[in-house]
């Protein structure tokens, strides 16, 4: 990770985050004014001018940003289309997939070319499932606009859509060529978002990174973007990509390591599949999940109720939820055994030790996470 000052005519330099994958190796580029060096980037992977690219995107951000990108791309040579979805996880399906296929059919999208992916998780997630998927793989560079497609979801090759059964269960690893992060597309992005977002951040922080969690709590602001600050910003987006890029080099496709990325995600995915998707957005669900994984380390004695404070104060001053709504126990129980990191019956948890580390534990009896669960609730 570094400055690295990128040899170009046009443009600020950016912060260059390499994922280290072997031939599948990308960096992310990080930077203000970044979007405007889309094309020219994409032109120095190897991609060259006469290439055809489809931006897929949706009404909100391509009517910030598409023009930008659009002339990015244009003056660097690429033949460009756009295709604009619907927005929001219930268009996140294998019917909207097929419509970014009938559009790389209708732009003739080679195997030479490729899919640019410029929006949040929802667009990044489908854009690169497509990719993957067309003519058994193209070439896919995520432009994320949203904190959590930033810190997370544009980072590390997980694509998909949802099914009827769950979330995410269609899905391939798809590496992209490029993430390219603007900072300054968040100025457009609801402040719940931001908001939601920070979850995942703070999760970087519990799982590993120290430095970040002391960063953090020396601002007493993290709900806007204007109490974090465009540096402390920075640092959070370096970080964080930092992170994820180290951990999917080591364990690319989850075999151990990359389940820690799921902190939190275990009792969030509960709160949110048992609230039917509609009351919390993914981040709020995952702050709820990250204060009853504390609790549930608390009761085990794996971490002190000092670092479990630390953790919720640094929710609260993201303006997060931390108290689980009342659910019943059976459902509770029955949502945990249906969790994709279930191993021959067993509900793996990641449970902090301390700020900083954590660890992966299949022995936890269910009842005492449906405690830990609803011990978020105490003070409500
Ligand atoms: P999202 O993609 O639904 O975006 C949230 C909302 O913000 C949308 O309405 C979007 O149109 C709007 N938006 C996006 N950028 C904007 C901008 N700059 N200005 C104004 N509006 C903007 O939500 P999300 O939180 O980014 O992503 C959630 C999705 O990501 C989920 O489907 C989740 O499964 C997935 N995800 C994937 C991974 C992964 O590793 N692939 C990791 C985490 C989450
Ligand atoms: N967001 C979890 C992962 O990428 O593995």
């Amino acid at each position: 990770m570094g400055t690295d000052p990128q040899p170009m005519d046009s443009g600020a330099p950016l912060l260059t985050v390499p994922v280290d994958l072997g031939s599948a190796a990308y960096q992310v580029l990080i930077g203000r004014g970044a979007l405007g060096q889309l094309g020219a980037q994409i032109i120095k992977r190897g991609f060259k001018s006469g290439c055809r690219v489809l931006v897929v995107s949706n009404a909100h951000v391509s009517g910030h940003y598409g023009e930008t990108v659009r002339r990015s791309l244009e003056h660097a040579g690429l033949i460009t289309d756009f295709l604009e979805l619907e927005a929001g996880e219930v268009h996140k399906t294998p019917a909207t997939v097929a419509l970014i296929h009938d559009r790389a059919c209708s732009h003739q999208l080679e195997r030479g070319s490729l899919i640019v992916a410029l929006g949040g998780g929802v667009v990044g997630d489908m854009a690169g499932f497509a990719a993957a998927t067309w003519l058994r793989g193209i070439g896919v560079v995520q432009v994320p606009t949203t904190l959590l497609a930033m810190v997370d979801a544009a980072i590390g090759g997980k694509t998909g859509v949802n099914h009827a059964g769950g979330k995410n269960l269609i899905g391939a690893f798809h590496q992209p060529q490029l993430v390219l992060i603007d900072p300054e597309t968040l100025a457009t992005l609801p402040p719940r978002e931001v908001r939601a977002g920070m979850a995942e951040v703070i999760k970087y922080g519990v799982i590993g990174d120290p430095v970040l969690v002391d960063s953090l709590e020396e601002r007493q602001q993290l709900n806007c973007l204007e109490g974090i600050g465009k540096s402390l910003l920075l640092q959070i987006l370096r970080r964080s990509a930092a992170a994820k890029a180290r951990v999917v080099a080591t364990d690319e496709r989850e075999g151990s390591l990359r389940a820690i990325l799921n902190y939190g995600h275990t009792l969030g995915h509960v709160v949110e599949t048992l609230t039917g998707y509609e009351r919390y957005l993914h981040g709020e669900a995952l702050a709820i999940g990250m204060a009853a994984a504390g609790e549930l380390s608390l009761s085990l004695g794996l971490w002190s109720a000092q670092d479990q404070q630390r953790q919720l104060a640094l929710l609260e001053r993201s303006g997060l939820p931390m108290a689980a709504p009342d659910l019943d126990g059976e459902a509770i129980r029955n949502c945990l055994l249906r969790d994709k990191k279930v191993r021959d019956g067993r509900v793996r948890f990641i449970l902090p030790t301390g700020i900083g580390s954590v660890v992966i534990r299949d022995d936890i009896d269910l009842d005492q996470a449906v405690t830990a669960l609803r011990a978020t609730n105490r003070g409500s």
